[in-house]
């Protein structure tokens, strides 16, 4: 191939391509966290955050399951994976472009291997940030061999540009650019081999319309329930040979609001502290002694979700109190309030918004073992 193809203006070095592209990398870990630079670093490392957190990587690979059958939850979405895989795999297709879309550690990355290794194929592992220029996903493309898959997580933060050159890569498996310059300049389309894109992202309602448009199918990932949560407490406990009982799992599981990656954090705290405090055996009460140690509660709260609501039901006194009231009170940044305690507190009915400002809810003052004010 030319050294330098030009595609939409931009320069394509082909050299790049030869080894492997920019920001494309094979079996690669979900690289960067999704949170906005406005949460501060001591929110997003709290042992109730369910963002990827460094020492979550090693835990990662061995706890990470392989195949649909190690995936446990998720009941529908495996069934209809189950069944898109088979039916491309008996037609010799590759299956159509898939996009998952939840909160984070609800196992997106995870499920994208898994079709991956169900199908048999590689996958290539690349993430809509790492991808700056045309040329850099140009290069991915062309990489990419017969049959495999293309696992683009955030795919949300794909610039335009690039999403241009994407569109008739998923539609055509066709790659156009310009060749040469002025009136020599000339378009040429390269056949891509078929492969099968999947995307990743924690923000459906960012994805533009065209992009989303092409993907054949969606797969939203919902909130695990405590007993989905505790089959896979025991099944990454069996791994890291752990001896629990069933009421151990479930309690682990009943604080980790809903989250696998939370579950398998938690329960390698659990594992040290029935190590050093018990026999090494996790049973319910060590599992919930040392969650209230860690400053996990039952509802899976840490310390500062609690003072979000005294602040509201206390100091507040359940009246409804802005944004920045609220901040200054726990001396937080306010887009840290929303983005990090606001989501969880909300999703579990503990406060609500109303036009008038955050309100603590009946279930708040239930929680906090505080008699509620006329009227909540
Ligand atoms: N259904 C499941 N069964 C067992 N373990 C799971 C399941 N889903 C996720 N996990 C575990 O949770 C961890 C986090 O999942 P994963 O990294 O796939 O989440 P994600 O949705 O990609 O998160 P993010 O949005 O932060 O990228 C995995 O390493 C895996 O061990
Ligand atoms: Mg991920």
């Amino acid at each position: 191939m030319n050294a330098n193809v030009k595609i939409e203006g931009l320069v394509f070095d082909a050299d790049a391509a030869d080894q492997g592209g920019r920001g494309a990398s094979s079996h690669g870990a979900s690289g960067g966290s999704s949170k906005d630079a406005s949460d501060t670093a001591d929110a997003r490392e709290r042992a109730v955050s369910s963002e990827l957190q460094e020492d979550d990587l090693a835990l990662d690979r061995s706890l990470r399951p392989r195949y649909l059958k190690d995936y446990l939850g998720q009941t529908k979405i495996k069934e209809s994976l189950a069944i898109m895989l088979e039916a491309a795999k008996e037609r010799g297709e590759t299956p159509d472009h898939i996009l998952f879309s939840g909160p984070p550690g609800l196992g997106k990355t995870t499920l994208a291997t898994v079709v991956a290794n169900e199908l048999g194929t590689n996958i290539k592992t690349t993430s809509g940030p790492a991808i700056e220029r045309t040329g850099d996903l140009a290069a991915i493309l062309t990489n990419l061999e017969e049959g495999d898959v293309l696992f683009i997580d955030e795919i949300h933060r794909l610039n335009r540009m690039v999403e241009e050159v994407l569109y008739p890569a998923l539609e055509d498996y066709a790659l156009d650019i310009v060749v040469g310059k002025g009136p020599a300049a000339r378009s040429i389309r390269l056949d891509l081999p078929h492969f099968t894109l999947i995307g990743a992202t924690t923000r459906t309602g960012l994805l533009t319309g065209p992009l989303r448009d092409r993907f054949g199918i969606v797969f939203r990932l919902l909130y695990y329930t405590p007993e989905e949560l505790a089959a896979i407490v025991s099944r990454s406990a069996s791994i890291l040979d752990v001896p629990i009982t069933p009421d151990g799992a479930l309690e682990i599981a009943r604080r980790s609001r809903g989250t696998p990656r939370l579950a398998n954090r938690l329960l390698k705290r659990v594992r040290d502290w029935a190590q050093v405090r018990g026999d090494g055996t996790i049973d319910e009460d060590i599992a919930a002694q040392a969650l209230s140690f860690f400053e996990v509660d039952s509802l899976g709260l840490d310390a500062m979700d609690n003072r979000v609501l005294q602040v509201l039901a206390v100091q507040f006194g359940g009246r409804p109190v802005g944004l920045t009231t609220i901040a200054s009170a726990l001396s937080e940044d306010p887009d840290t309030i929303e983005d990090v305690y606001e989501p969880f507190l909300m999703q579990q009915g503990l406060m609500i918004r109303t036009p008038k400002g955050r309100q603590a809810t009946r279930r708040a003052y239930e929680h906090l073992g505080i008699t509620p004010p006329e009227g909540i």
